[in-house]
């Protein structure tokens, strides 16, 4: 009955042993101000855990691969363009002020449209990357400005938009190059003829870059910008009424400007792509090319798998143009994908030469063992061999967690009595986490199957087909990855149609008698 009496709001409390009356006696006074302390401390504790977790998570988003906030990257960008200008104009308050207006408003408004209309800011190391590429272009500027046998027309802003476009995106691109023609129209006192010159020459690099696949093709590319100049260099010729001889010098610099364009992105885009570890449509073509070494050394040593891996490309490749993803990389990450078969490769099927398998004396754990390491061998000949990141993801997600049926249904049959994990049986993972790699996996499954069908026409590849890509989905190795039903169906159309090409009935030739 005692109990019913006590204060509830302390009747945990080890000082609780007071009725209603006396629970405001000091002792619950300071019982009840400790409680609330600690309400108001572990509330704040959630409250600046919660703001803590949040700026980390925003930091992983927006902080590129360098560890340099673009922020930063921002104010360097600022801050040096803006000492060459002062060093041009001269160091007073009012030029100080001046500028300081001026390039301030310029990147607000740039930074605003950037952040509302251009969803793709890049991604690793992007800003880092325009970081570099415009404080260079300001110092060529500078230089050029300031050595007078140059002219202002060599102002190469087209090799920033080129270099740009091929490591990022065209939209960035054309920013920059927005910013360096105010920039060449700032150095050049507001000179509105050089400004105009600098952003066509620099649209003109953009758009001849946009497809650019082999280096050769920045060549083209370069005479675009050539071309692009000498209509702008005509257009202020007649409009300021400038002499012929003018007209013909200022054609050479603007032809000299597309050239110099090409041999600095030429100069600068290997050590860029190097430095970021940035994987270019260039850098892909050079890989899928059959003379590298890797690729000879699986022709050579592992002839199947060459041969596997050159329709799973085919496969990939038509696949990946309907769906929208990368064919490109998808090809090239096709030819890589099983280069890990390159330390065993007799130990896989499609290397067996004559009828006995050299699995036939190993128990089926320990050839499960073998056939699961070639995902790790691969990573490891990749990173000797500096593939690219995205190369290297394929391997290592080409077969997601599959289940080796074979080697566990043999298991399954000699442990009838004991239970054999089914998780001995399944690769490592992680599973395809883009639609290249989901594609792969796919193409990867669907060859190695499309040599046992029988007869094979088009009914009977699709079904194949059909059945494989379902059994994949069904073991969730598809989860991850933003593939949707209407990309599968596509993809199963596309590969059931080159298969049927590869498979095509010969006619037989009557012999000669
Ligand atoms: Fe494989
Ligand atoms: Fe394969």
């Amino acid at each position: 009955m005692h109990k019913l009496n006590l204060c509830l709001q302390c009747v945990n409390s080890k000082f609780c042993r007071h009725d209603l009356k006396s629970c405001e006696t000091e002792e619950f006074v300071v019982v009840k101000w400790r409680r609330f302390l600690r309400r108001l401390l572990i509330g704040l504790l959630k409250l600046t855990d919660e703001k803590a977790r949040e700026r980390k998570k925003r930091k992983r988003v927006s902080r590129p691969e360098t560890g340099v906030s673009p922020w930063l990257i921002g104010v360097a960008i600022f801050l040096i363009i803006f000492w060459i200008l002062l060093v041009e104009y001269g160091f007073s308050w009012k030029n100080f002020l001046g500028l300081l207006l001026f390039i301030g408003t310029i990147v607000v408004l740039l930074s605003i449209y950037t952040k509302r209309y251009i969803s793709d800011t890049g991604d690793r190391n992007s800003w880092a990357i325009i970081g570099l590429i415009a404080v260079v272009m300001a110092l060529i500027i500078e230089v050029i400005r300031v050595t007078p046998e140059l002219s202002s027309y060599l102002v190469p802003v087209a090799a920033a938009g080129m270099l740009i476009t091929i490591l990022i995106n065209s939209h960035l691109a054309m920013l920059v190059v927005l910013l360096l023609s105010i920039i060449v129209a700032l150095i050049n006192r507001f000179d509105f003829n050089l400004f105009f010159f600098a952003l066509v020459g620099g649209i003109a690099g953009i758009y001849s870059s946009l497809d650019v696949r082999h280096r050769r093709d920045l060549v083209r590319a370069g005479l675009y910008v050539s071309g692009a100049n000498m209509v702008i260099i005509l257009t202020i010729s007649l409009m300021n009424q400038r002499s012929l001889s003018q007209l013909s010098e200022n054609f050479l610099w603007g032809i000299g400007n597309g050239f110099l364009s090409v041999i600095l992105t030429m100069g600068i885009l290997p050590y860029l792509e190097e430095l970021f570890s940035i994987t270019t449509n260039i850098k892909l073509l050079e890989l899928s090319d059959f003379n590298q070494p890797l690729l000879k050394r699986l022709m050579v040593d592992a002839p199947g798998t060459y041969h596997h891996s050159i329709i799973v490309g085919n496969l990939v490749e038509n696949a990946s143009e309907l769906i929208g993803a990368n064919s490109l990389l998808a090809r090239v990450g096709a030819y890589y994908h099983d280069i890990g078969k390159l330390k065993n490769p007799q130990y896989f099927a499609e290397n067996q030469e004559g009828l006995l398998s050299k699995h036939d004396d190993l128990t089926p754990s320990m050839s499960s063992l073998i056939l699961v390491s070639h995902v790790k061998e691969g990573v490891d000949l990749a990173k000797e061999y500096k593939l690219q990141r995205p190369i290297i993801n394929i391997i290592e997600q080409h077969h997601g967690t599959s289940l080796i049926h074979y080697f566990y249904h043999k298991a399954l049959e000699e442990n009838k009595a004991s239970n054999v994990g089914e998780e001995k049986y399944r690769y490592p993972g992680p599973k395809p986490r883009t639609k290249e790699a989901a594609i792969v996996m796919l193409a990867d499954a669907v060859e190695a199957t499309s040599r046992t069908v029988e007869d094979p026409s088009y009914e009977r590849l699709r079904n194949m087909v059909d059945k494989m890509i379902n059994d994949k989905f069904i073991d969730g190795q598809l989860n991850d990855c933003n593939i949707t039903l209407d990309n599968l169906h596509r993809i199963a159309e596309s590969f059931a149609h080159t298969l049927t090409g590869v498979y095509h009935p010969r006619v037989e030739y009557p012999e000669r008698e």
